[in-house]
């Protein structure tokens, strides 16, 4: 960005040139009207830089301007190749493959190798991914007896947090996370090893005993192994809940920067090691607004109770009184591409497991959802935690397991996010700014004065 003097020179030129027709250059020309002098901005992908603005002074020791955005609505934390959305049309690519295409023809560990290392794996590369994420599914036993320390009503979710964190004390050379070797090694451990942990977590929520994986199963199969086991020799999963739980997993495994991937990479940008980065994004995706999501729609579809209580709902959510959970995106400003999906999936489970009664509210709220002013008008349609508590709950987990469902699938996006941001030569500490609104230089007041 050139400085005021010349940029009022070379600005009311191109300003003139400019005059409505449109200069045609990737720049802003902006004006502080409260010096008069002109600026030229370079404009890059759609963005402005904004450490660009501080040149924009009242006064040589002036600070600068900043940019303000609450929340990040409108601000761009990093590039990334990961995964491209585009709200408005409600599209979902991972590397440029249709969120569709995936979900119908590939497998979870597949999409994993896709969002990590960027490029569909060849055969012998996905054998070979396959093999040492199967190898590395067991923790150590301390991080069992660390997890039967817990409350026996402890939400899962608050366990899968926790000894996710603990991993890395259990390895400590994942803080050399400049090394890429170590990086790969930590990659496999955590896409692994999240299954584990969060089977035990529910098996402890049981009070039963913790299932340990088996090598035989697949990723999918051995996870419903480790959270359905009892007395059989040997746990044999349905082949169609095993597809459609590996379809959940790959519809969660990544959606750019939202709240638990911008976690992890804040996180993670002070050089921590991978797990107490990634338990960072558990814990952001606990919350009900985002992760949470999930367990919140079958709380409130429990809670409607019926159809014909519907309306009486949907007219509370209007007066403010509710929200209606698993509707509503930051981004996705028409239908949610993976609601989509799980809703097929949905009736596959159903052929297996029988109707969950919740399907036909769910169905109802959708449909008078769709049609009503109030939510057209926000642009508010079902999201990815509409309809996938429904599987959850037909596959028999409480619903304080649902988020603990979707950090599984997620953690592949959250470590390919995490990889991209360490090896991004951008990209430093995170550590925004703020407006300071507070009281200043105030002498202190004894407590006999006050
Ligand atoms: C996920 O970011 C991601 O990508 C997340 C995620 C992922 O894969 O990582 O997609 C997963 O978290 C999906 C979202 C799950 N959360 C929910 O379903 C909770 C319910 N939805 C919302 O709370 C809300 O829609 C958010 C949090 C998802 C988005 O909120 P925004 O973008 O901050 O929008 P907002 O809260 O400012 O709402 C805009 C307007 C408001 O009305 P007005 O104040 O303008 O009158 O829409 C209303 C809101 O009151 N609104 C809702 C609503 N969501 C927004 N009103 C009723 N029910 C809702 N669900």
């Amino acid at each position: 960005m050139s400085t005021p003097e010349t940029a009022s020179q070379e600005a009311s030129a191109q300003a003139h040139q400019g005059n409505g027709a449109g200069g045609g250059q990737e720049s802003l020309s902006v004006v502080d009207n409260r010096t008069g002098s002109s600026y030229e901005i370079p404009i890059e992908n759609g963005t402005i830089r904004a450490p660009a603005l501080r040149e924009i002074k009242v006064s040589e020791d002036d600070f600068g301007l900043m940019s303000y955005d609450p929340a990040y609505l409108n601000t761009a934390s990093c590039r990334s190749e990961i995964t491209f959305l585009d709200g408005e049309a409600g599209v979902l690519e991972y590397r440029g493959y249709p969120i569709e295409q995936l979900a119908e023809q590939s497998s979870y560990l597949e999409v994993a190798y896709l969002l990590i290392f960027g490029e569909l794996p060849t055969q012998s590369q996905l054998e070979g991914w396959i093999h040492e994420i199967t190898i590395h599914t067991f923790v150590h036993e301390n991080v069992k007896s660390f997890m039967q320390g817990f409350r026996y009503d402890a939400h899962p979710m608050g366990m899968l947090l926790a000894s996710v964190g603990a991993l890395s004390t259990f390895y400590p050379d994942a803080n050399e996370i400049k090394d890429a070797g170590n990086r790969d090694l930590q990659t496999i451990r955590l896409i692994a090893k999240m299954p584990t942990l969060a089977a035990f977590s529910f098996r402890h929520s049981l009070g039963q005993p913790y299932v340990y994986p088996d090598n035989d199963l697949n990723y999918a199969g051995n996870f419903l192994g480790m959270i359905y086991k009892m007395t059989e020799l040997k746990y044999e999963p349905d082949k169609r809940l095993e597809r459609a739980l590996d379809i959940l997993f790959i519809l969660h495994a990544d959606h750019e920067q939202n709240c638990s991937t911008s976690a992890v990479r804040s996180v993670g940008s002070s050089q921590v090691d991978p797990y107490s980065a990634v338990a960072a994004g558990v814990a952001a995706l606990y919350g009900p607004l985002h992760g949470g999501a999930n367990e919140a729609v079958l709380r409130m579809l429990h809670r409607i109770g019926s159809k014909d209580k519907v309306g009486e709902f949907i007219a509370g959510v209007k007066e403010g009184d509710e929200r209606l959970m698993g509707f509503g995106h930051r981004v996705y400003k028409n239908y949610d591409p993976r609601a989509k999906i799980i809703k097929k999936a949905v009736d596959d489970v159903f052929e297996v497991t029988g109707t969950n009664p919740l399907l036909e509210i769910a169905l109802e709220l959708e449909k008078i959802a769709l049609e009503d002013d109030y939510f057209v008008s926000r642009k508010l349609y079902p999201n990815v935690d509409f309809y996938s508590g429904l599987i959850y709950e037909a596959l028999g987990l409480p619903m304080s397991m649902f988020p603990v469902m979707f950090a599984i699938g997620r953690t592949s996006g959250w470590i390919a996010q995490w990889r991209e941001m360490v090896d991004d030569s951008e990209q430093k500490i995170a550590r925004p700014r703020q407006v300071y609104t507070g009281e200043r230089e105030r002498d202190y007041v004894p407590i006999d004065q006050r």
